[in-house]
């Protein structure tokens, strides 16, 4: 009994400590869990208490629901640099979408640094805009739920985002970024639905994470770097992407990306590096993809350097985002289509330094095949469908 005692005060220390730091409870500043009254100054004044001051602070979200417009909590005019956001209920879009459809984000941070947000539900209120979009209809691009922009030392734990209008999560200009135990839903076919959009950005981790939802479970885009995304499942969804990249001629690369111990169920990649088929100086290097599970997989293993819908505004047709070192291991399941594995490199900066090592991937009761084009490397052990590079 006592020694269970004193393992629990150890293992919740973190939480007295969290407790004893000054709160700021947002109904203290008026904030209505009925779902219906506008909390967006509420959270926002709890927000500007914080900010004033510069001891560790707690922000604290009581269960409900709190019906939040669109609310830009901004570091530049904050002195906090350590500032815990703890959420027991749920922040609410406005149902009508033109509310926030316009305005980039819906929850916004930027320039704040030591933000950690533990626990909580974002419901977007999507569903009105994707029907909106798939109707065709002169609709609003919508709001990405959660965004960062240039901000560091954050931290995101057990939160779940649900039917984002666009992105659910997205960071842009950040560094030293952990996400874990972050669970997305939205339906397989809600448009644009990215998961995680990680640009421009450095040292972001996402661990035991489960992305269900229409677009990329997470998509990296130019200039990040040092990413690391382990115990992962993603499905449905348009798995993990590298891409697109190569819009820009002076566009910055992606290096150093290691994504493993990952499940992909019925999703429409696994694994993807895209580019445009247009010039640039872009590049994408040292990538791993390890220990990954493939379940009815449309394309489990692809790059597509020649990504140009409508064959338009590509001029050359050919990428310059040169693709190096990128390795392939322990991947197995089960591909959707008889193409398992596809490397359709640039025409003229052909992929180099692609390594398969232990990839098996069937596909019914046909054997699945790899196609190659441009594409440079060697292989390994068990490779099935077998090689082509
Ligand atoms: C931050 O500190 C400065 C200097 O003490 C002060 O003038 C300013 O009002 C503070 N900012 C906030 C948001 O409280
Ligand atoms: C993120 O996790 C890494 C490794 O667990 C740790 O070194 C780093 O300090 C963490 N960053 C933040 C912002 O908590
Ligand atoms: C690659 O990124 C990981 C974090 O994801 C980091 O620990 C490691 O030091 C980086 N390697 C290089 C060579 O920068
Ligand atoms: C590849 O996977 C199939 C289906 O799981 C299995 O039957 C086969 O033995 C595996 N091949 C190798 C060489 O491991």
């Amino acid at each position: 009994m006592m020694r269970i005692l004193i393992l629990s005060l150890f293992y919740y220390s973190s939480r007295l400590v969290l407790a004893a730091n000054p709160t700021y409870n947002v109904q203290s500043y008026g904030a209505k869990s009925d779902g219906k009254s506008d909390c967006t100054k509420a959270f926002l004044s709890a927000w500007g208490a914080a900010c004033a001051t510069t001891a560790p602070a707690t922000i604290y979200v009581p269960p409900g629901r709190y019906l939040l417009r669109n609310a830009y909590f901004s570091g530049s005019v904050c002195n906090n640099t350590a500032i815990t956001i703890r959420i027991d209920g749920t922040l609410v879009a406005p149902s009508d979408y033109n509310a926030i459809g316009n305005i980039g984000s819906w929850l916004k941070f930027e320039r704040a640094t030591g933000v950690s947000i533990y626990g909580g539900t974002l419901d977007g209120q999507g569903t009105k805009l994707w029907a909106c979009k798939n109707s065709g209809n002169n609709c609003p691009k919508g709001a990405t739920s959660l965004a960062f922009y240039n901000s560091n030392n954050i931290r995101i734990n057990s939160l779940v985002s649900l039917n984002s209008q666009m992105f659910h999560i997205l960071f842009d200009g950040c560094r030293n970024v952990n996400l874990s135990n972050v669970r997305v839903s939205a339906p397989g076919n809600s448009p644009n639905t990215d998961g995680i959009h990680i640009h421009q950005s450095s040292d972001v981790t996402i661990t035991n994470s489960h992305i269900a939802t229409g677009d990329d479970c997470v998509s990296i885009g130019p200039g990040a770097s040092n990413l690391w995304i382990e115990n992962f499942d993603c499905g449905p969804g348009h798995g993990i992407s590298i891409g697109s990249l190569g819009w820009d001629m002076n566009e910055a690369g992606v290096k150093n990306v290691t994504v493993k111990t990952a499940t992909f169920t019925g999703t429409e990649n696994g694994v993807r590096v895209k580019t445009w088929a247009r010039p640039s100086n872009g590049f994408v290097t040292n990538v791993v993809f390890q220990h990954l599970v493939m379940v009815n997989v449309q394309n489990p293993v692809i790059i597509d350097q020649n990504y140009c819908p409508d064959h338009q505004a590509c001029p050359h047709q050919g990428s310059g985002v040169k693709i190096s070192n990128v390795r392939y291991e322990d991947i197995h399941g089960t591909s959707a289509t008889q193409v398992a594995v596809k490397f359709d490199c640039s025409q003229t900066r052909p992929c180099s330094g692609i390594r398969l090592d232990g990839v098996n991937l069937t596909f019914r009761d046909k054997p699945a095949t790899a196609s190659c084009s441009n594409a440079g490397g060697s292989a390994d052990g068990v490779v099935n469908p077998s090689s082509c590079l």
